[in-house]
């Protein structure tokens, strides 16, 4: 009888390590910090366990963290004292998250700083952009130079990538024309081009206190019912100038983080969102899943197709793959 011994590779550990065809690096890691201009604030948010606010004085502490794991890179997120109608805490030159890339770049230089260009965090009403205030929907066109200034401000701060979230359409084509008429045409776009309107994001609007105070972003992220589409942001962002590319949720999204890899040779980067974390996080605590799932996760979104992964896990991980358990 004549069949195929799949199991001869599987025999041993060894075998199977000399087989794997995925594998996690320190290096595909991304930590998103949460960071809050109030002075002296460590505060765990609730529906992120383990997962803190913390205020520039005591952002220290966290980045020799994050440095003595070996991880390369993090995203910061900003929480600032003041709102307004404009998000001008955005684009203000010593706004939140350009100060704590001051103190990153000064404390440890080597540490790749990715910032967010947003407006959401920013804005009294919680939208991304600015409110139309006839259709009161946001003003697509009225909001790019804002994002522009955000993205300049950031890359005068010392980011080393700008990582635009707005989902306005032409935000990538205005921001590198805006970085390179600043003097920043070495500064990479990491586009989140590919962003849905998901429920997954209920925890990071806690953590961010980013929830749209009217109305939802239906109609600047995508529809999760749709796949042709997310080839078509893929298209406009490749041909004005992305330089990476964020498929955003992750698990829900891995056909999604698929096609991307087949279509495009741009770096793709998978962000494992705040309700995704959530949820594992709570299933472990709860003893329902063995912590290993977190593994499983990110192997899952590497093997979809993903580079680099944006993950509340980084600091377990990295602690794991040091340790030679991933
Ligand atoms: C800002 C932004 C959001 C996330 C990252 N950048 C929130 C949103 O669009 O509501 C979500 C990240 C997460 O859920 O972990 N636009």
């Amino acid at each position: 009888m004549n069949f195929d011994r799949h199991r001869r590779l599987r025999r041993t550990s060894f075998m199977r390590d000399m087989v794997r065809e995925t594998h996690l690096r320190t290096e595909d890691l991304i930590y998103p910090i949460f960071v809050v201009e109030k002075p002296d604030v460590k505060a765990e948010i609730p529906s992120m366990k383990g997962i803190y606010q913390i205020s520039l004085n005591l952002l220290k502490e966290e980045l020799d963290e994050v440095v003595k794991l070996g991880i390369k890179s993090v995203v910061f997120f900003g929480i600032p004292n003041h709102k307004d109608p404009e998000g001008s805490g955005a684009y203000h030159d010593h706004g939140i998250v350009q100060e704590a890339c001051r103190l990153s770049k000064q404390l440890y230089p080597e540490l790749l700083v990715i910032l967010d260009t947003c407006l959401c965090e920013y804005t009294d009403h919680g939208h991304c952009g600015l409110i139309d205030p006839v259709t009161k929907d946001v003003d697509n066109d009225a909001s790019l130079p804002l994002l522009v200034q955000t993205a300049v401000s950031q890359a005068k701060a010392g980011a080393d990538i700008i990582a635009p979230s707005n989902m306005m359409d032409g935000f990538v084509a205005h921001i590198r024309q805006g970085l390179d008429e600043a003097g920043f045409s070495h500064i990479p776009i990491m586009s989140y081009g590919i962003k849905y309107a998901s429920k997954f994001y209920g925890p990071f609007r806690d953590a961010a206190e980013s929830t749209p105070s009217f109305g939802d972003r239906r109609t600047y992220q995508m529809d999760p019912a749709n796949r042709l589409e997310a080839l078509r942001e893929l298209e406009s962002d490749e041909l004005e100038g992305a330089d990476m590319m964020i498929v955003k949720p992750a698990l829900s999204y891995l056909d999604i983080i698929r096609d991307v890899r087949n279509e495009s040779n741009l770096p793709v980067v998978a962000y494992n969102v705040s309700g995704e974390y959530a949820m594992t996080r709570t299933a472990i605590d709860m003893g329902l899943l063995d912590e290993e799932v977190i593994a499983e996760q990110m192997i899952s979104m590497k093997r979809a197709g993903a580079d680099m992964i944006i993950t509340y896990f980084a600091k377990e991980l990295a602690e794991k793959i040091n340790k030679g358990e991933i």
